[in-house]
C-alpha cells in the first residue's frame, strides 16, 4: 500500500494530527506491507536467537567512546532537505518499522525520521500548551543536535534552544554551526552527578531515546530534574518497556531487547513513586505503539511540578 505520511499518521495514531505536520514531511509517500505470519515468525525467531547469543551490545558507561566515534564521523550523514545538522545513521538502516505494535515493512529509508518529527512536532506542541508561558527546551543526550535543529526550523528561537551530551564530539560539531546558539550546548554525563549543567532560566526537559542508554542509572538525573528550581517538567520519549503488554510477539521481542541491550529499566515506576515524594505529576503517556525494526522505543511521558506553572 502507498500512502502519504500524513494518511499514515492520522490512521495510525490516535491523535489529531492535521495542525502538527510539517509540510515537508507530510507530502511524502512511502509503501507500507504488513508483515505476513510467516515473516513475522521468522523475524522473531531470528531476533530471539540473536538476542539470546548475548552478543548485542550494551548500553552503559563503557559506550562512551563508540558514541564520540559516531558523532565524529562513522554514525551520521547530512541531508539538508531533511535537516542542517548530521542525522544518526541509524534511523536509516530499518527496512521495517512498527506501527500500532505491528511490524510493516518499507520501502522509504527515511519513513522512521519522517514520522518522527510528525511526533516530536505534536507531543512539543502539547508540552508548550502543559506548560504556558516556557519557551525554553533543554535537550539531554541530544547527539548531534538535528532534533533542536527541527525545533529551530518550526519557530522555536535559538535563545530558548539548549543541548547536552556526554559526547564531547557531538557538542563541538553543534557549536561550530550558525543556527544554534553556542553557549547553550555543553556536555554533561547521566552517571556522574557533578557534571549535571541546566539553563539559568525556566526550562522544560526533553529526552529522545537518550535516557535508553542510563539501564537503571537514570534516578541521580531525574532527581537533579525533580530538585532544580528552572525546571518545571519535562517530555521523554524514549522505550519504556515495562509498558508494553506482554501478548504479542513484536511487543514481547521489544521487551526482550531492551532488556539484553540494558536500556532504560525502571523509570515508570519511578515517576510513579515520585508522584508521592517529589511533588511532581505525571501528565500523560501513551502507548502509541510506534518503533523501529526491533523495539518499540518512542514511547512519550510528560510530567510536570506540582505548584510551577
Ligand atoms: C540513541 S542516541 C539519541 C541522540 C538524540 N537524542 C537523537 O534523537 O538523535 C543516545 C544519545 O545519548 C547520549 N548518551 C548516552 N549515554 C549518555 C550519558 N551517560 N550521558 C549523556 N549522554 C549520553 C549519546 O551520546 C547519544 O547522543
Amino acid at each position: 500500500m502507498k500512502i502519504r505520511i500524513i494518511e499514515l499518521v492520522e490512521k495510525y495514531f490516535d491523535i489529531t494530527f492535521v495542525d502538527f505536520v510539517p509540510k515537508q514531511f507530510a507530502d511524502c509517500e512511502i509503501s507500507l506491507t504488513k508483515l505476513s505470519k510467516n515473516e513475522e515468525l521468522l523475524f522473531s525467531i531470528e531476533t530471539f536467537n540473536e538476542i539470546c547469543a548475548n552478543t548485542l551490545s550494551k548500553s552503559g558507561p563503557r559506550r562512551k567512546e563508540q558514541w564520540e566515534l559516531g558523532w565524529q564521523s562513522s554514525g551520521i550523514f547530512l541531508d539538508e532537505n531533511i535537516s542542517r545538522l548530521p542525522i544518526p545513521l541509524y534511523f536509516t538502516k530499518n527496512n521495517i518499522i512498527r506501527l500500532k505494535g505491528e511490524l510493516y515493512n518499507i520501502d522509504n529509508k527515511y519513513a522512521e525520521i519522517y514520522i518522527l518529527r510528525v511526533l516530536q512536532n505534536f507531543y512539543l506542541n502539547a508540552a508548550k500548551k502543559e506548560f504556558v508561558g516556557i519557551n525554553c527546551i533543554a535537550e539531554y543526550g541530544c547527539g548531534t543536535g538535528h532534533n533542536l535543529d527541527f525545533l529551530n526550523q518550526i519557530g522555536f528561537g535559538k535563545e530558548n534552544l539548549y543541548g547536552y551530551d556526554w559526547a564531547e564530539s557531538a557538542i563541538d560539531r553543534i557549536k561550530k554551526c550558525s543556527f544554534l546558539e553556542k553557549s547553550n550546548f555543553d556536555t554533561i554525563d547521566y552517571f556522574d552527578k557533578l557534571s549535571f549543567k541546566s539553563p539559568n532560566k525556566e526550562f522544560i526537559a526533553f529526552t529522545f531515546a537518550s535516557l535508553e542508554q542510563t539501564g537503571v542509572n537514570f534516578k541521580n538525573f531525574m532527581n537533579y530534574l525533580f530538585d532544580n528550581e528552572n525546571c518545571v517538567g519535562g517530555l521523554h520519549i524514549e522505550p519504556i518497556w515495562e509498558l508494553l503488554p506482554n501478548t504479542s510477539t513484536p511487543r514481547l521481542i521489544s521487551r526482550l531487547y531492551c532488556q539484553n541491550r540494558n536500556y532504560l529499566t525502571g523509570f515508570f515506576d519511578f515517576m510513579k513513586l515520585n508522584e508521592e515524594f517529589k511533588n511532581i505529576k505525571i501528565l500523560n503517556y501513551n502507548l502509541n505503539g510506534f518503533g523501529s525494526k526491533f523495539i518499540e522505543g518512542y514511547i512519550p511521558i510528560i510530567w510536570k511540578k506540582n505548584g510551577k506553572i
